[in-house]
C-alpha cells in the first residue's frame, strides 16, 4: 500500500510517499529561520508560510520518486492536535488532491503519528511499549497496547517541557530554539550548581509542570543581578535547568514504564535530541530497552503521518471530505 502524507500542524511543512513500512520520500521544510527573530513560532506567519511551500513541495515529491498519483492508494494528513490556520492548509490541500484524484482520504492525530514514527525505524518493535513524548508542544507519556491502541498515560498541565528550554533559554539570552543551544552550554557548565525544582517529581500521577522551573530560573537571575555579581554563570544554570527537566521527565517515564510492567521505551519528539538525556539513559538500561528514532523520523514528518494513515487505511477508515482539523484533539 503507498500513502501520501502531508504534516502541517506547526512550523514544518512536509509531504512523503511510504509503502508499508518503507519510506520512499520525506520531505521537511522547516520555517525555524522565519520564526527565529520572534523568538517562538507565530501562527499566522506559520500558516501563510505553509500555503506557500505545500504545493512546491509535493511536487518535488512525485519528481524525486517517481510515483504516480495513480499509484498513491490514500491520503493522510494531520487533523490535529496543532495550530489551526497551519492546520487548515494541510488538511484543505489533502482534500484538494482527494477530490482531483479520486482518493481515500483519512486525518491523522498527529501524537499518534509520533508514535507510529517508530514503525517506521524499529519494524522489529512490539507493543506494548511507553513513550515519552518531548518536543515544543508536547510533553505526554503514552502506553500503546498489544493492539496498537495509544493510550494517555500522563501529560504537561503547562508549559511543554521544549518550550521550557526556549523560555528559560530566552531568559539567559540564549538564541533560539533554546534547547540545542542549552544543551551545548550546559557540557561546560555545573548541573549542581543550582537546585531547582523537580515539579511534580513525586506525585502519584505520570503528569508533568515546567513552568515553576522558569520562574525559579528567573528569581535566581534577578538573586544574581541584585548581589552585583560580574558576569551571571549562564552555563551554571543552563546545565542545572536541565538536569531538573531531565530528572522529572526520566523518574516518571520509567515509573510508568515500572508500573505498566513494560520493559520498552521509546523517545520522541525534538527533545529526545539532548544529550545529558541521552547520556542519563545508561543508569537505567539494566531495567528497560530503550528506541530513540533518529532525529529526522524525532522530530515533526510526514512520513510518521502517512505510516500512521496506513493502519487505518487497511482497517476500511475514510474521513472523505467531511474532515475538519481538531486544534485540541486527544484520542
Ligand atoms: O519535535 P520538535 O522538532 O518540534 C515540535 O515542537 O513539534 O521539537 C522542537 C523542540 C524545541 O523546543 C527545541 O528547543 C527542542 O525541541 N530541542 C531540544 C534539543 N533539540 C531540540 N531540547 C533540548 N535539547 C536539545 N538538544
Ligand atoms: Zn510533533
Amino acid at each position: 500500500m503507498i500513502v501520501l502524507g502531508i504534516e502541517t500542524s506547526c512550523d514544518e511543512t512536509s509531504v512523503a510517499l511510504v509503502e508499508d513500512n518503507k519510506v520512499l520520500a520525506n520531505l521537511v521544510y522547516s520555517q525555524i529561520s522565519t520564526h527565529k527573530k520572534f523568538g517562538g513560532v507565530v501562527p499566522e506567519i506559520a500558516a501563510r508560510e505553509h500555503l506557500k511551500k505545500l504545493p512546491a513541495l509535493f511536487n518535488q515529491l512525485l519528481t524525486e520518486t517517481q510515483v504516480d498519483m495513480m499509484q498513491v492508494d490514500g491520503i493522510a494528513v494531520t487533523k490535529g492536535p496543532g495550530l489551526i490556520g497551519a492546520l487548515l492548509v494541510g488538511v484543505s490541500f489533502a482534500k484538494g488532491l482527494a477530490l482531483r484524484y479520486r482518493k481515500k482520504l483519512v486525518g491523522v492525530n498527529h501524537i499518534v503519528g509520533h508514535v507510529y514514527a517508530n514503525h517506521l525505524v524499529y519494524p522489529e518493535l512490539k507493543p506494548p511499549y511507553v513513550v515519552l513524548m518531548v518536543s515544543g508542544g508536547h510533553t505526554l507519556i503514552l502506553k500503546t497496547e498489544d493492539d496498537f491502541s495509544v493510550k494517555l498515560l500522563g501529560r504537561s498541565v503547562d508549559d511543554a517541557v521544549g518550550e521550557a528550554f526556549d523560555k528559560i533559554a530566552r531568559l539567559l539570552g540564549l538564541g533560539y530554539p533554546g534547547g540545542p543551544e542549552i544543551d551545548k552550554i550546559a557540557k561546560t557548565g555545573n548541573p549542581k550548581a543550582f537546585n531547582f525544582p523537580r515539579p511534580k517529581m513525586h506525585d502519584s500521577d505520570y503528569d508533568f509542570s515546567f513552568s515553576g522551573l522558569k520562574t525559579s530560573v528567573l528569581y535566581e537571575i534577578k538573586r544574581l543581578q541584585a548581589s552585583n555579581v560580574s558576569e551571571l554563570p549562564i552555563s551554571d544554570l543552563a546545565a542545572s535547568a536541565q538536569e531538573a527537566m531531565i530528572d522529572v521527565l526520566l523518574y516518571k517515564v520509567t515509573k510508568a514504564a515500572k508500573d505498566n510492567n513494560v520493559r520498552k521505551i521509546v523517545l520522541a519528539g525534538g527533545v529526545a535530541a539532548n544529550s545529558r538525556l541521552r547520556e542519563k539513559l545508561n543508569e537505567y538500561t539494566s531495567e528497560f530497552e530503550f528506541y530513540i528514532p533518529p532525529l529526522e523520523f524525532c522530530s515533526d514528518n510526514a512520513a510518521m503521518i502517512a505510516r500512521a494513515g496506513l493502519e487505518l487505511l487497511k482497517n476500511g477508515v475514510d474521513h472523505g471530505l467531511m474532515l475538519e482539523p481538531v486544534p485540541n484533539l486527544f484520542e
